[in-house]
């Protein structure tokens, strides 16, 4: 008995010494030692960098420091010789180890082989761990050990130093354990990661660019992990993200196609293209095209409209499974989140992800048509980051057409560099390789001042369709300008007052109706001057359709009081619209016209 209670005692001691999460203090000083991987970290755009940035934007008061200590192909015995001049002459408060890639790799290096040099003996990685974190506790700072990443990204356990690695990352387990270290599991964290998001299997390019070294998203994960072992917020980052790969997810996203068609498709389209309710396909999101904001509007609904929450209608599973099935459903790029930055840092240089991360940009606005646009007579660089949405592995065209400066990052990868230098005739078009799943996209973009057209890209995939990259919003302070044809165009625009599947419609006399196409409702009318100025989205269905005077007459009519009508004619005169008919018998003129600043006025004469 009395043994039980303390073995149990110990056991908890250990889970809270050893294993706890300590929030940080004020004035802390955090030092990463390790490798190359870290001396990147603390580049911009590194995981120590993307790190301190959140801590400064969560925690600002506490006035934090984080410090990079890295440097290229060092082992823990180098690690243990500069131990003093770049972790403990920092004073710090909290040390990361990261370290173990080169004691493992460097057995098998051929580079480092032809040198005749080695890697670690797991004795020497063991005992070399053990005596700096002795050092670190004793000046008074608190450790936490990361086991090492990965050497190929395969998740099957299949590169050629896994079973090393494993070995060393059970010492650094170990050795945090017994030494009352916080433990960062960063491979496990990794091999659970690649289990999901690697399902061809390759060795590198998912979270490397190398095999070794990380890529953009390898930093972001990195980043984030630190931040849960630190247990700073994570915020609402979006964490790097792939739906499609895993079978557990497409176990989800089949039960969520099957409760989508018991329910939801009575309003979104049996093909998700809309009904009463928008397109879940589109570019265009009202709510926002993220994970979280979809399954929101599945939990919570939009309130006043026909949307209800389902919260309290499925389980939670099914709601997932939905949210899952609509992401899985996407094509084109999604979370568009454009930057504004000052020109005046970027003159000379390559743009790049990692160059835009070290200034501090102007403004920063999500656009929820997922379509970059760059306002002309905006001062500044363009950045736009995104999710790319691919529903089929296979080889896409991707277009763009050479105006100004471009970079586009595919994956932390330059896909493309374009300046002022190259034929502003010519297009460039070349055939990328991309597998189904969530891809991260940056274009960073700077218009020359003098250009008057905006900037242009695409991606195709071969014999597919064509998703634009870059377009023209139609929302905020962008105008579209609508012309009156013979035949009364039908725009069905998404006016922000204005329920969803409102029709807007021209008449050829400029008068604008709009109407609720379901009940034939006249909802709101403008001349059409006024509505060219107002604000609007673009079409949801991405079927501009066009309806013939007679349909308009029908639906105006229909609010006109008569036991019978027939339609007879329909022409436009100055402002207004008039339609011929019989009304009850006689012969009469309906009038549209547009009244006041929102109003119209139907009469029959
Ligand atoms: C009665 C009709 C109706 C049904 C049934 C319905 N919806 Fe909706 N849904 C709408 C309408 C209308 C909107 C637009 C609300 C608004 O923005 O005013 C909407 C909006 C949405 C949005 C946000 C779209 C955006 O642009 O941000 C999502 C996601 C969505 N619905 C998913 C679902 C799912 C999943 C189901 C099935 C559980 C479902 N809806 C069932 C009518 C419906």
């Amino acid at each position: 008995m009395n043994c039980l209670i303390r073995l149990l005692a110990v056991a908890l001691s250990a889970l809270t010494l050893g294993w706890s999460q300590e929030s940080l203090k004020e004035n802390e000083r955090i030092v990463f030692l390790g490798d190359s991987i870290t001396a990147a970290g603390a580049r911009p755009g590194g995981y120590i960098t993307l790190a301190a940035k959140q801590v400064e934007e969560v925690l600002p008061e506490l006035n934090v420091k984080l410090i990079g200590a890295g440097i290229g192909g060092h082992k823990v015995p180098d690690c243990q010789r500069r131990l003093q001049k770049d972790v403990l002459d920092h004073k710090p408060t909290l040390v990361f180890i990261y370290i173990g890639i080169n004691d493992v790799w460097h057995w098998t290096h051929p580079k480092v082989v032809a040198r005749g040099k080695k890697g670690t003996t797991p004795e020497d990685f063991e005992n070399g761990l053990r005596d700096m974190i002795a050092k670190i506790q004793g000046v008074g700072a608190r450790v936490i050990l990361c086991t090492p990443t990965v050497i190929g990204e395969k998740s099957d356990g299949s590169n050629p130093d896994d079973a090393r690695l494993d070995e060393y990352a059970g010492i650094s387990r170990r050795v945090a354990k017994d030494t009352n270290s916080q433990l960062l599991d960063l491979r496990k964290g990794f091999i659970d990661y690649l289990k999901n998001h690697n399902p061809t299997n390759l060795s590198e390019g998912i979270l490397t660019s190398d095999s070794v070294h990380m890529n953009e998203r390898g930093n972001q994960l990195i980043a984030e992990f630190v931040l849960g072992a630190l247990n700073v917020a994570t915020g609402n980052r979006p964490a790097p993200s792939n739906h499609i790969a895993s079978a557990e997810t497409s176990e989800s996203i089949e039960r969520g196609r099957a409760v989508y068609s018991q329910l939801c498709f009575n309003c979104h389209g049996p093909k998700l293209d809309g009904g009463q309710g928008p397109s879940l396909v589109d570019e265009y999101w009202q709510h926002g095209s993220s994970p979280d904001a979809i399954l929101r509007v599945i939990d919570k609904g939009v309130p006043g409209s026909p949307m209800i929450g389902y919260e309290a209608v499925f389980p939670e599973a099914d709601r997932l499974a939905l949210r899952d099935f609509i992401l899985s459903e996407q094509t084109g790029m999604r979370e568009v989140v454009r930057s504004v930055y000052p020109e005046e840092y970027f003159k000379d240089k390559r743009l790049t992800p990692a160059l835009f991360d070290s200034v501090e940009s102007l403004s920063q606005t999500p656009l929820p048509e997922n379509l970059y646009h760059f306002e002309r007579n905006t001062r500044g660089l363009m950045r736009g980051q995104s999710k790319l949405y691919i529903k089929e592995t296979g080889k896409y065209h991707f277009g763009i057409r050479v105006i100004g400066r471009t970079s586009i990052f595919l994956n932390g990868e330059e896909v493309h560099y374009s300046d002022q230098k190259v034929d502003k005739k010519q297009h460039i078009n070349k055939t990328l390789e991309l597998s189904a799943g969530v891809h991260d996209l940056e274009i960073l973009h700077e218009e020359p001042p003098t250009h008057s057209y905006k900037f242009h890209g695409y991606l195709q995939k071969v014999g597919g369709e064509r998703m634009m990259l870059t377009g023209r919003s139609l929302q905020g302070n962008i105008p579209k300008v609508i012309k009156a044809g013979p035949t009364a165009m039908v725009v069905r625009k998404w006016i922000a007052d204005l329920p969803p599947r409102a029709l807007m419609c021209l008449l050829p006399n400029q008068v604008i109706v709009a109407f609720d196409a379901d009940s034939g409702e006249i909802l709101k009318a403008w001349h059409s001057a006024e509505i060219n100025q107002t604000p609007s989205l673009p079409d949801r269905s991405q079927k501009p359709s066009e309806i013939n005077g007679e349909v308009i007459a029908e639906l105006v009519l229909s609010g006109v009081e008569a036991e019978h009508f027939q339609f007879r004619h329909y022409q436009t005169d100055g402002g207004k619209a008039i339609i011929t008919a019989l009304i009850d018998g006689d012969l009469k003129n309906v009038v549209i016209e547009p009244e006041g600043d929102q109003s119209y006025q139907v009469t029959v004469q």
